[in-house]
């Protein structure tokens, strides 16, 4: 086996080559001067099982195009490719809301199946985005190790912001050995959601809100603030993708002590690593 570190997963790549002990593939990467990418695969790979470690994560469309390329050049040389995306971008569009619109979801996969035979990410967005790959499409789940990175840390309640994120919130309780619930959230548009306490008991807890992304960041502050003012002790916030766009890292610690994330978007949360989790799912499939 031989691993591919896309740009927007540099250290990750690394990281999962490092579990596996195997070769870190080399792979030149240009811009000609209209603009356009130049990908050129330097190590031998014919006959060999490489995986592409590429988030699509901001900016989407060049990481997106890097990743289809670089797999593009392997299969051509005689590679058996698996595309890892750990963030996968464009999956919050799962289905049409309204007529007309691209399922965008789908349309990546069915081009990132051109040229991998097989696929993995970790939580996507909406589990049946795995179901518009026609080659072998896997997730891992990162919860464990988020709960298992907070443990001895005084936590005493988890807690979902809506119901869709209840699965995630649950495991991460698990790890952590602690109680678990959800808020109900309503979204009024991008950024701007409401989210209710009112059936959880948080008073004098020390609590932490589970997500699977944060974006703007409007639903984890909406549901911070709501426990704060429900009476928890503290509140610390953890997400699987720190999407983080704008200022949502400052506006998620105005009203949160502190926030973790994994690294499948590599930032200055990202403090968790999801290379153990995609490193034992490639060995073991
Ligand atoms: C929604 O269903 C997701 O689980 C996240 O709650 C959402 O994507 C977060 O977006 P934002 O940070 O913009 O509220």
């Amino acid at each position: 086996m031989i691993v591919f570190a896309g740009s927007s997963s540099k250290r990750l790549g690394r990281e999962v080559a490092e579990d596996l002990g195997c070769e870190l593939g080399r792979a030149r990467l240009k811009r000609f001067p209209d603009g356009e990418l130049y990908v050129k695969v330097e190590s031998e790979v014919a006959g060999m099982h490489a995986v592409v470690v590429q988030s699509t994560c901001r900016p989407q469309d060049e990481n997106l195009l890097e990743l289809l390329l670089l797999s593009d050049a392997l299969r051509d040389l005689g590679a058996r490719v698996t595309a890892v995306v750990p963030y996968y971008g464009y999956g919050r569009q799962d289905r049409a809301f309204e007529r007309g619109e691209a399922v965008s979801a789908r349309t990546v996969a069915r081009h990132l199946e051109l040229s991998a035979e097989r696929f993995l990410t970790v939580n996507p967005h909406k589990g049946h985005i795995l179901s518009y790959f026609t080659i072998p499409a896997r997730a891992v789940d990162a919860a464990p190790l988020i709960g298992m990175s907070f443990r001895g840390r005084g936590r005493s309640l988890v807690v979902a912001p809506d119901s869709g994120a209840k699965a995630l919130a649950e495991g991460v309780a698990r790890a952590l050995g602690c109680r678990c619930d959800y808020c109900d959230k309503k979204r009024l548009g991008p950024g701007r959601v409401v989210s209710s306490a009112e059936r959880l008991s948080v008073k004098g807890e020390d609590v932490l809100i589970v997500d699977d992304i944060i974006d703007s960041g409007g639903t984890i502050v909406e549901t911070a603030r709501e426990i704060r003012e429900r009476g928890a002790n503290s509140v610390a916030v953890a997400c699987v993708h720190p999407v983080l766009t704008g200022d949502a890292a400052e506006r998620v610690l105005a009203v949160a002590e502190e926030l973790v994330a994994t690294n499948t978007i590599e930032t200055r949360f990202s403090r968790i690593s999801v290379a153990s989790l995609i490193a034992e799912e490639l060995r073991s499939w």
